[in-house]
């Protein structure tokens, strides 16, 4: 099926020759996009603490970074020109936002990170550098001018707080206008720089180095080896050099790592607790008057239930992963909790069963889902929330 959003590209040709692999652009990716937030709404949620937001000024050459959250006055202040405000996870403050991720729902949720919004006066950008994240920066308000190239001395500006690549020859450039948006593969460089007062939305898709993974792997099997005995030296001997370290110490040890051993499921397992574990700053919210159980149920059949915005959720099998603990369902109830894992929003809640309610109500009180207050229905339209924000 052709997807406007890709440029007439099905998804799976766009998987099959674009992803990871080279850059796309696609003039009127969404015909009509201003945007999803304002400015001044952009600078309102970097003021939040809950937000992790960051503001790039460059000043005869020289680049600042500051972190927020940020009071609002401090926007005042800035030049007119040449800064960018940039916040992360903007999806876990704006439903639109979500509802734009899910456009891209033919990449699997295992790899979406969050929406970053920046804002930008003219001239504004980040400079040139390179992510290790696929993106797709979709073209807000105003416009962009970017530059990319494929080779890339890898060496970065010495002392900028930023990564800033000392040296960038472009190969490619275009100016995108609201609506555009240009995919790029992790290791591309790249640089914007806003035309005039200008709004970016990157799409992002993380991808975790093997390092990371390892390391994070190790972290795993360590709450879940359980090893019995001690070290043992009864028939030890003299030894001539007391510093030296032993051969039959080194082989009881050798012994007893060699008993560390996983399967499949314990790498199921990290895999879906590590991938759907909030992000450090990331908190939820239980419902200050929670419905009783009964009220619960009766409410969910009648609305449906919806994941919290920062609720991370993925499935595997039997098991069901969701902020990073895994619960272990039987197969009627994985069918429901899947589409509410796909969708984020599950519409016909009546197939749920006593078990699955349990669990629901569960995640209610933790504050990871929650009720709709209108009836679920229909498929949620981005351009009825997006005309809706610009009228
Ligand atoms: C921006 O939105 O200004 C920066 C996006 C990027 O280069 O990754
Ligand atoms: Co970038």
């Amino acid at each position: 099926m052709k997807n406007g959003l890709l440029g007439g590209l099905s998804p799976e040709n766009f998987l099959r020759d674009y992803w990871q692999k080279k850059p796309l652009l696609v003039r009127g990716a969404l015909p009509g996009f201003q945007g999803l937030l304002t400015p001044n709404e952009l600078i309102e949620l970097a003021c939040r603490d809950d937000a992790q937001s960051r503001l790039i000024t460059q000043k005869n050459g020289k680049w600042q970074l500051r972190h927020g959250p940020f009071v609002s006055r401090c926007f005042s202040r800035l030049p007119k020109k040449r800064w960018t405000l940039l916040v992360q996870d903007v999806n876990h403050f704006l439903p639109a936002a979500r509802e734009l991720l899910l456009k891209f729902k033919f990449i699997p949720h295992s790899r979406l990170d969050d929406l970053m919004v920046s804002f930008a006066p003219s001239e504004g950008g980040v400079g040139p550098h390179f992510d290790s994240y696929d993106v797709f920066l979709l073209q807000g308000m105003g416009r962009r001018y970017w530059q990319i190239s494929a080779k890339q001395d890898k060496r970065l500006v010495v002392d900028a707080p930023i990564k800033i690549l000392q040296k960038f020859v472009p190969e490619q450039e275009w100016l995108l206008e609201p609506g555009d948006m240009l995919y790029l593969p992790p290791g591309y460089a790249h640089s914007g720089v806003a035309e005039d007062n200008c709004m970016t939305y990157s799409i992002g898709f993380r991808a975790p180095s093997y390092q990371e993974l390892t390391t994070e792997f190790l972290v795993y099997l360590q709450d879940q080896a359980t090893i019995e005995g001690m070290y043992r030296d009864p028939d030890i001997t003299l030894q001539s050099h007391p510093a030296h370290i032993s051969s039959a110490m080194l082989r009881q040890v050798g012994e007893v790592l060699d008993k560390i051993k996983w399967n499949c499921t314990d790498v199921e397992r990290f895999i879906g607790t590590y991938l759907t574990e909030p992000k450090p700053h990331v908190f939820f919210t239980p419902p200050a008057s929670p419905v009783t159980r009964k009220k619960f149920v009766s409410q969910v059949r009648k609305n449906g239930l919806q994941l919290d915005l920062k609720s991370r959720m993925l499935c595997r099998g039997r098991a069901i992963f969701l902020n990073g603990d895994e619960y272990s369902v039987k197969a009627t109830v994985r069918r429901s909790l899947e589409k509410l894992a796909d969708r984020f929003i599950l519409r016909a809640a009546q197939d749920l069963d006593n078990e699955a309610f349990a669990l629901c109500y569960q995640w209610y009180l933790c504050g990871y889902i929650e009720i709709p207050d209108q009836p679920a229905e229909g498929e949620h339209n981005l351009y009825s929330l997006l005309s809706s924000r610009c009228s």
